[in-house]
């Protein structure tokens, strides 16, 4: 392939960041930012920030930092805003998700406070567990999105940002489907004037994200932009979109695993996992309509990743169960259990035991970080929709209609480095090398 680099818009000013939702990820990230930018923290966990890419050949020696190879927004360009449907500010909030420890948060008390939350537009038909009265009126959902709209304008302006970002970061949304109204943009505005009940409020922000050129992440498994009517926005006004659901603990160890098991032809008759977390996004899931939406996204991976129509013989017959358990005393610092059942050679029986006491917003914020970056740096090299190359931050990626998604920690790896490389114009490296030995 010929090597050329993409045209890019250079990295200008500011770039505003719209989290919808300002709770525990959110203000973890916004936390973590700001220690960043005093040098009171590294970026543990950011591949833009930490990560190395290998460009050229093994003998070439030419290993960048992402973020030093590929024109990136600066952690210190970033501006915060958010939405939620509580009045909490960034510092309260943070306090109440009880992320961080009092001696990491109270020195950055200011820079937190200073993020006040916009008035949501919010439906507990959606979220059945909570209640806020920070919310948006309207008669119609067009005029809330509207007035979304017009929340975006005005943080542009204020802060005078010239591109921004959205990344949801809001409670799992109750479990829906594609319908009539997501087939196309012209039916999805239709029903937004009508108020079509299959419309989410996740949707809403996308649409009006999308209808401003803001490229669009969602951090959760809601379908919000995973419908042809968004898409088509996305495409029309060449907006990069990404999702679903951030890929953190307990996937986070199936799609590092279960690529190792396939790899040495290991069995697999049962997968057993299950979580106590006691945070408000448990809570969220303690409703079962929630549940069902984060259920079916931590139950995909294993199968595109194991391929059992390939190999019946070692996954055609696999038990595969995943349990959330709503046990507050635990907030923020979830408890994982995974068993895994096996089998190898003549079928003998094996079994592992995963204990991952992890602590679900510090595994998010360094994604939301990244994605924030790469989303900007697409929108400037001029791609448009489904961003698959960013798989790798998600536990059901969005694809292309007709594929299936790469759920394989590695290959995603792989494929969003060959992307920048590509991009950048960079050979893209098959990890054959048969040079070295000719
Ligand atoms: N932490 C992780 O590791 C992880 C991984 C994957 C996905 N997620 C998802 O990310 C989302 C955020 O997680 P969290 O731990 O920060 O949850 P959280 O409950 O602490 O924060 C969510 C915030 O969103 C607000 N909110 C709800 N509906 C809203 C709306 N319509 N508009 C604006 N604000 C709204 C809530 O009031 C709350 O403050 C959840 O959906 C969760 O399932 C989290």
């Amino acid at each position: 392939m010929e090597k050329t680099r993409a045209t890019i818009q250079p990295v200008e000013g500011k770039l505003g960041v719209l989290l919808v939702g300002l709770g525990a990820i959110s203000t973890t990230f916004i936390g973590g930012l700001e220690a960043m930018r005093r040098g009171t923290t590294k970026p543990f966990g950011s591949l833009t920030q930490m990560g190395t890419i290998r460009l050229g050949k093994r003998t070439d020696h030419r290993t960048p930092i992402v973020k030093d190879f590929v024109p990136l927004a600066k952690v210190e360009d970033l501006v915060i805003g958010a939405w939620d449907i509580f009045t909490d500010d960034g510092y309260t909030a943070a306090k109440k998700a009880g992320v961080l420890d009092p001696h990491h948060l109270e020195p950055l008390k200011d820079a937190l406070a200073t993020v006040k939350p916009m008035k949501a537009v919010f439906d507990r038909n959606w979220v059945k567990k909570l209640d806020g009265s920070h919310v948006k009126a309207g008669k119609t959902k067009k005029d809330l999105a509207d007035q979304l709209i017009e929340d975006i304008r005005r943080f542009e302006d204020q802060n005078r940002v010239k591109r921004t970002v959205m990344v949801w970061c809001a409670s799992t949304e109750t479990f829906s489907t594609i319908t009539a109204v997501h087939q196309n943009l012209a039916a999805f505005e239709k029903g937004l004037e009508a108020n079509d009940s299959n419309i989410a409020p996740s949707q809403i922000y996308a649409y009006a994200a999308l209808k401003c050129g803001i490229p669009f992440a969602n951090g959760a498994p809601n379908l919000t932009v995973d419908v042809p009517a968004l898409q088509e926005l996305a495409q029309a006004n060449r907006v990069p979109i990404c999702g679903k659901d951030f890929k953190t603990g307990q996937t986070l160890m199936k799609t590092i695993l279960a690529p190792g098991l396939r790899a040495r032809l290991l069995g697999l008759s049962g997968w057993f996992s299950t979580n106590i977390l006691g945070n408000r996004d448990g809570e969220v899931l303690d409703d079962p309509g929630s549940f069902k939406t984060k259920e079916e996204s931590k139950l995909s991976v294993l199968d595109t990743i194991l391929q059992p129509e390939l190999n019946p013989d070692l996954y055609g017959n696999i038990c595969h169960k995943v349990r959330i358990n709503y046990y507050p005393p635990r907030g923020d610092n979830k408890e994982g259990w995974d068993n895994i059942d096996i089998f190898g050679w003549m079928g003998y029986p094996m079994q592992i035991k995963i204990d991952f006491l992890c602590r679900d917003s510090i595994l998010a914020a360094p994604l939301v970080l990244d994605l924030t970056l790469f989303l900007d740096f697409a929108k400037r090299a001029g791609l448009k929709g489904i961003q698959e190359w960013l798989s790798f931050y998600f536990k059901s990626p969005m694809v292309a209609q007709g594929l299936y998604p790469e759920h394989n920690l590695f290959i995603q790896e792989m494929k969003l480095k060959n992307t920048l490389r590509y991009l950048m114009g960079e050979e893209q490296i098959t990890h054959l090398g048969m040079e070295y030995y000719e």
